[in-house]
């Protein structure tokens, strides 16, 4: 049995507790109840939360009560999140080791491990921004209730990683530390740590207009680009290998990723229009071709460099060609009033499947456990 207050500690046998014992303990927590009456928490002297009252940011209403809701839909993404509930020890990886010794090609090795090495570093970035940058600027809680999720969420995928390194039996210091020396991953992690950098502070004033246009600016970044493209496709290579047949294990695991990652983009997006409608707000379109064009540029360089050699039935053109293609979703979803790339057109089209499979269609193919999930969701 796990010792709760030592859960490190090797598993103890507990005695069976007496049902005198527990008999006397609850007797004299209701004694103590009695004797120490709840605090009266209502203060006549505070005005009821109106929910009209509360805002994204720069809200003075009591962060500590969450209704009435000013942002239903925030709570709504909370709920549909705990139906995405797994753990990577779900998922089945012994076929994963067999394809990675014995069948994959050095072209397919290599997609493998640095698709891997990227994702590692870039869930714990993606942590480190909605938890220290983000949530605690908000100044509604029902917003930070999916944000503490989505910071659980983050640490999540890092596990599955992590998983799928142990499992495979990669070498743990190489592929972590491969970003730091391969510059076509690190210029794309370092185009991130920037943005981050830039909003990672406390004492930020979100009424100073130019403090709230770049905070603006890194929240869109990290939900329609980091979240919205670079992970949303940022997978396919993957994908593509178990649509093959090969790395299933690791493909599903992605696929409960994704699943979160597309709830994470589409609340992201939300709060930022929200914020721009809210603080009226007008975001200079230079600052946003900018921020399209050197995504492009990192994505660009990251895949000529993962896809070096093309693998059978993906190559870094589709990978590009696709990039583009949900770039202009995600502004689409952002309001945007001009597609960031004109024309480009879906080189993937299996790959929405990828996020909406239900259940039905055998999407849990290799899942060990059962839990309620959200397979009715549409999660796009
Ligand atoms: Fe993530
Ligand atoms: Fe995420």
């Amino acid at each position: 049995m796990l010792d709760w207050n030592d859960p490190l500690a090797k598993p103890v046998q507990t005695e069976p507790v007496e049902p005198a014992i527990v008999e006397k303990a609850l007797s004299g927590s209701k004694a103590k109840n009695k004797n120490n009456p709840e605090p009266d928490l209502v203060n006549k002297n505070l005005d009821p939360v109106n929910a009209d009252d509360k805002r994204v940011i720069n809200g003075q209403t009591d962060i500590n009560q969450l209704a009435p809701f000013k942002y239903p839909w925030a709570w709504t993404f909370f709920l549909n999140a705990n139906k995405n509930h797994w753990t990577p020890l779900d998922v089945n990886m012994a076929q994963d080791v067999s394809d990675y010794r014995n069948k994959l090609t050095p072209e397919e090795k290599h997609v493998y491990e640095n698709v891997l090495s990227y994702l590692t570093t870039s869930d714990i970035l993606a942590m480190r921004n909605i938890g220290l940058a983000v949530m605690e600027k908000m100044s509604a809680p029902e917003l930070q209730i999916y944000q503490a999720r989505q910071v659980y969420e983050e640490a999540l995928h890092t596990w599955t990683y992590q998983h799928c390194i142990e499992t495979i039996g990669l070498e743990q210091g190489e592929i972590y530390n491969r970003y730091r020396v391969v510059p076509e991953i690190h210029q794309k992690i370092a185009l991130a740590n920037r943005r981050l950098s830039s909003v990672l502070h406390s004492d930020i004033d979100l009424r100073d207009r130019d403090e709230l246009h770049n905070f603006v600016i890194s929240y869109m970044f990290f939900a329609a680009i980091f979240e919205g493209c670079w992970f949303y496709n940022g997978f396919s290579p993957i994908f593509a290998l178990q649509r093959r047949g090969l790395m299933k294990g690791t493909a599903e695991q992605l696929q409960y990723i994704m699943r979160d990652e597309v709830m994470h983009a589409a609340f992201g997006i939300r709060v930022v229009k929200q914020i721009i409608q809210e603080e009226n707000l007008t975001l200079d379109p230079k600052e946003i071709r900018a921020m399209w064009d050197e995504a492009y540029e990192a994505e660009k360089s990251y895949t000529n460099y993962i896809l070096r050699d093309p693998i059978l039935g993906y190559s870094a053109e589709t990978h590009l060609a696709q990039f583009q293609y949900i770039a202009n979703r995600r502004a689409n979803q952002l309001g945007l009033s001009e597609d960031p790339f004109p024309g480009a057109e879906s080189a993937l089209p299996w790959l929405d499947e990828q996020a909406n499979l239900r259940k039905e269609k055998n999407f849990f193919e290799t899942r060990v456990t059962e839990y309620q999930t959200g397979g009715v969701l549409t999660w796009d």
